[in-house]
């Protein structure tokens, strides 16, 4: 399926996301600059990225490991922030855009 990604200087990248990959592996794979240094296990916080509020609210509940880790995050914000590690391939997310947050000070 096909996700706009816009960088941290708001650029903005087409990216192909196969089904075997989360959504962080799908940015990282493509180049943007996500250093995912936990390997995609929500204790790392780098893969943390803004999708469409209605967008979070049709994921579902965020995971408790997944929570704790976003609110320590200086940018979290509660209606749009993700892991991108934690969201899984679905053909539903097919053309969403998602916005890198700024790295951690
Ligand atoms: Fe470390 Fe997602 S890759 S929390």
């Amino acid at each position: 399926i096909g996700v706009t990604a816009l960088d941290r200087e708001g650029e903005s990248h087409e990216l192909s996301w196969e089904p075997d990959q989360s959504l962080m592996e799908a940015l990282r794979d493509n180049g943007l600059p996500v250093l995912a240094s936990c390997g995609g296990t929500a204790s790392c916080a780098t893969c943390h990225v803004f999708l469409d509020p209605e967008l979070v609210g049709r994921l579902g509940e965020r995971s408790e490991d997944e929570l704790e880790l976003l609110e320590e995050t200086e940018y979290y914000d509660e209606a749009t922030s993700r892991l991108s590690c934690q969201v899984a391939h679905d053909a539903a997310l097919d053309g969403i855009t998602v916005r890198l947050a700024p790295e951690e000070e």
